[in-house]
């Protein structure tokens, strides 16, 4: 008997005994805990959300997209994993792709079903329930089918996103007769039903994989994507994948460790440089204004670097080479305390001698096991293409390669050779799921927000490393640097008058951005005091529960 309890104690100890969720949309957050309730696990959790996402964020994340799981499986020593469900570039696709006579033209990587790259969510959410799960497919789709058949309640995020994406929507007679009323934004409260996703979602609970990438389902997306001027084919369809990768980990102080997104996304690594390159100055003493000049300039620099990354399958990411102590010694010693660093004058990245829209949830089980996970079709309502009779919304994630090495995406973000668009390769990312774990505590963070995400992800994990209340770490006013353009963009309220006064009087660029941005959860587990705790972004709709 006492050997009983004494073994319960010891596996209560390594569990949070709650469970916990933030997501994007209140019915998200309430299918995974409807799954969690029929005796699912925090995998099958996983399915249940995102798959509600894909249909009551059609703006977000969609099953004519993809993503990045992070996944911890309990264990008296945790197991993390990643799930790469990136998108993939056609097997028809060249470095050229968007180029006409010579120009290449941003609308083509942007709108419409040739910017689609093959879809990886569908294929994610039957590996995590076959591999992970304890339940059914079909039950952890069961809420997403049933709110896309019934319909859900348009809300002011739908009405916002539609209203940016209103011109590339009206080109698309389907996208328009499903996500418009009439050729203009629905009214609020007004139900978005979608029969024909629910079909689609129903065939892949009843067929998995195969249910989306052969068969009917894939026919219909052959044919409406070709009929559109697009490129794919079935051999695409065949070879999508999902490509398990070892998480990027990073040791920090206080035996802490980061675990993060590898390429293709280059998330992780801009957060390992910037903790481990502010771990070596003395940001945590420091007053606002000389706080966030230290956090522009970690983030400069590990943003330039991101030159450097792309897809691990077609390049070789010097990934030890930028989180080797001596790279950062060398970055560290170039940072001035006084001064912002212009861009320009820092040696090119790999030069190691010189010296609003996606979406993102995060879930943990009573019993430990936990996924973050951010999802994307790129743009608000991604290429603003609906594949007819399918109701599957396609991603523009191919705006994310480097069309032009010599120029920039949507995003601003400068091109590069490592992440040019060839055929079948995953384009760099910014999604950056993360978890930071130590022997006291494990907490979750993540976001979308396009090249913004990961200097969000730090602003939120410096709060939490400043011991302040959960609750926080989502709200916190938010600043962004991303080496090129040269100018810290910054939300409003980020900087108090005489904050932007020390910035520019420390020689940088300051360019508010008029509205905020981003949208991240986040969840803690303190296991000292075995508190559960999660979070969702003030500037969303999302909800957060722990429970029971
Ligand atoms: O993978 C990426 O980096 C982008 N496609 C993410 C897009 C995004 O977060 C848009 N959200 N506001």
């Amino acid at each position: 008997m006492l050997l009983v309890l004494l073994a319960l104690g010891v596996q209560a100890a390594g569990q949070p005994g709650r469970a916990a969720i933030a997501s994007a949309h209140p019915a998200a957050t309430v299918a995974g805990q409807e799954t969690l309730a029929r005796g699912g696990n925090a995998f099958d959790a996983a399915v249940a959300i995102a798959a509600a996402l894909a249909v009551v964020e059609p703006y977000g994340s969609g099953l004519g997209g993809g993503g990045f799981f992070l996944l911890r499986e309990a264990g008296e020593r945790p197991t993390y994993r990643f799930l790469d469900a990136r998108e993939r570039a056609p097997l028809a696709a060249h470095p050229d792709l968007y180029r006409r006579d010579g120009e290449v033209q941003p609308a083509l990587s942007l709108n419409g079903a040739l910017a689609a790259a093959i879809p990886g969510l569908p294929a994610a959410l039957v590996e995590l329930a076959q591999r992970f799960g304890r339940l059914p497919l079909r039950d952890s789709l069961a809420p997403a089918i049933r709110l896309a058949r019934d319909g859900v309640a348009i809300d002011r995020v739908y009405r916002e996103r539609a209203g940016w994406r209103l011109a590339a929507l009206r080109d698309d007679p389907e996208s328009a007769r499903i996500f418009l009323d009439e050729g203009e934004i629905p009214e609020e409260l007004s139900l978005l039903r979608q029969p024909e996703l629910a079909r689609t979602l129903e065939h892949l609970a009843r067929d998995g994989h195969d249910g989306f990438y052969a068969g009917d389902t894939a026919a219909r997306l052959l044919s409406g994507v070709r009929a559109a001027g697009g490129i794919w084919s079935q051999r695409d369809l065949d070879d999508y994948r999902v490509v398990e990768r070892q998480p990027l980990r990073v040791t920090l102080a206080d035996e802490r460790e980061l675990i993060s997104a590898p390429p293709p996304s280059a998330g992780g690594l801009a957060l390992g440089q910037s903790l481990l390159l502010l771990q070596r100055l003395p940001w945590r003493q420091a007053d606002a204004a000389q706080r966030s000049h230290f956090v522009v300039e970690a983030l400069r620099r590990a943003y330039r670097d991101r030159g450097l990354l792309g897809d691990p399958d077609f390049v070789a990411n010097p990934t030890a080479q930028l989180l080797a102590p001596a790279h950062l010694a060398r970055l560290a010693a170039s940072i001035d305390a006084e001064r912002a660093t212009p861009s320009s004058s820092l040696p090119p990245a790999g030069d190691w001698h010189e010296g609003d829209h996606t979406t993102h949830f995060t879930v943990l089980d009573a019993a430990g096991n936990a996924v973050a996970a951010t999802l994307s079709i790129n743009l608000p309502f991604g290429a603003a293409f609906t594949v007819p009779g399918t109701g599957v919304l396609l991603n523009d994630e191919m705006d994310d390669f480097a069309a032009d090495v010599q120029g920039a995406n949507a995003y601003g973000l400068a091109g590069s050779q490592a992440n040019a668009i060839a055929a079948g390769k995953r384009p760099l990312s910014s999604m950056s799921p993360t978890f930071l774990e130590s022997p006291h505590a494990f907490a979750s963070f993540g976001t979308p927000g396009g090249s913004r995400i990961p200097s969000m992800v730090l602003l939120a994990i410096l709060e939490y490393l400043d011991g302040q209340p959960i609750a926080r770490w989502p709200a916190v006013p938010r600043y962004h640097h991303q080496f090129r353009p040269d100018v810290i963009e910054h939300e409003p309220g980020a900087f108090a008058p005489q904050q932007l006064a020390a910035l520019a009087a420390r020689g940088h660029r300051l360019k508010a951005v008029g509205r905020q941005y981003g949208n991240q959860q986040v969840l803690l587990w303190d296991k000292r005091d075995k508190r559960v705790e999660a979070a969702s972004d003030p500037r969303g709709i999302g909800t957060a529960v722990t429970f029971p």
